[in-house]
């Protein structure tokens, strides 16, 4: 089957050898399975996360699995939360000098019930899920733009369930958890949408595109020592709901598919077939979100909180 079919199967993966992909939070959940999707197709990934034990358990447990896969694998901390860590991370990367593809999947999904704050001074989710990402793609653009490559944004099927408009992104007031995190990814899936504009606006070539993985939980998704090791409790739960959710190895397809698939543009978002699980399709972001003045206001307010403008006269060939 090739890339650009309508069914999509990653056991059959355009060829990636040559191709180099980044990956955020790729120690645990869609990280790990988008990662291992990707070197089975060849390609060299560097498998990023904040804890070097268990960003090493992960490697292991990944190469393992893939025949000759050893060489091809390598891994870089990187705490999306610390943009000093996410500085530093970028400038290795940099230094190597070779990057296709950079998918922007950590965050926290199960955020502190009371509002946290990083060494930064950003709200921890915020921090984590959307400024660390924007800092590292910022960061990333000219070595992304050499290779005329792509980056893939973590949208969430929530942002259409409630869609809050992030006025104040970083929840200075009316914390909650759960707001918290859909307004974290409202943030994420408009700054991809405004990336998008702007690299076109600027020339740059480089494409900015949006995924989600529907529904996908640890108790639907195999045992891995070390990656998924969900409860008994949590597999009796989530097995509970297994008309309405999908594994996380299948809920990795559309960001696979949104990051290597040649005939995806950028702009788009991506997502299950039957929204909470199912092939990737192209989907439709909410309405708030399509509008370009608040996803304008989002990028000036994370320019602002990372006090970062993105290079694009520098990243434009
Ligand atoms: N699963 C779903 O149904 C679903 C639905 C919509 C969107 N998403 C999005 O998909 C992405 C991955 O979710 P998941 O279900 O795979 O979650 P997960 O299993 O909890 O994995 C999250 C990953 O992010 C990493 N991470 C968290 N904070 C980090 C930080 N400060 N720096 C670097 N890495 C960090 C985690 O590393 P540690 O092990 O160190 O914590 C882990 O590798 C998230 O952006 C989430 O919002 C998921």
């Amino acid at each position: 089957m090739s890339a650009s079919a309508a069914d999509w199967d990653p056991r059959n993966l355009p060829d990636l050898h040559g191709r180099t992909y980044l990956v955020t939070g790729s120690n645990a959940g869609l990280g790990f399975f988008s990662s291992d999707q990707l070197v089975r197709a060849g390609a060299h990934v560097i498998m990023t996360g904040r804890n070097p034990n268990r960003l090493a358990a992960a490697r292991a447990e990944l190469t393992a699995g893939v025949p000759d896969a050893a060489g091809t694998v390598e891994t870089l901390l990187l705490d999306t939360s610390n943009l000093g860590s996410v500085r530093a991370a970028a400038a290795t990367v940099r230094q190597r000098g070779r990057l296709d593809g950079l998918l922007l999947n950590a965050g926290v999904v199960h955020p502190p019930a009371q509002r946290q704050t990083t060494r930064d001074g950003n709200e921890l989710v915020l921090a984590t899920n959307a400024l660390g990402h924007f800092a590292l793609a910022g960061a990333l653009l000219s070595t992304l733009a050499a290779r005329r490559g792509r980056m893939v944004w973590l949208g969430s099927m929530s942002t259409s369930l409630w869609s809050y408009d992030p006025v104040d992104p970083q929840l200075a007031e009316g914390y909650s958890a759960w707001r918290a995190y859909v307004q974290s990814k409202v943030v994420t899936t408009a700054l991809g949408l405004e990336a998008d504009r702007r690299l076109r606006e600027s020339r740059v070539p480089v494409t900015s595109v949006v995924a989600h993985p529907g529904y996908s939980t640890s108790g639907r998704t195999r045992g891995i020592r070390g990656v998924n090791e969900p409860s008994r409790l949590g597999r009796f739960a989530d097995n509970l709901q297994a008309p309405i959710t999908q594994s996380k190895e299948h809920g990795a397809w559309p960001l696979v598919r949104a990051l290597v698939d040649p005939s995806v543009e950028g702009g788009q978002l991506w997502g299950p077939s039957l929204v909470v699980k199912g092939s990737p399709r192209q989907a439709k972001p909410a309405r708030l979100i399509r509008d370009p003045a608040v996803a304008e206001r989002v990028w000036i307010a994370c320019e602002n909180a990372t006090r970062l403008r993105w290079p694009f006269e520098a990243a434009r060939r």
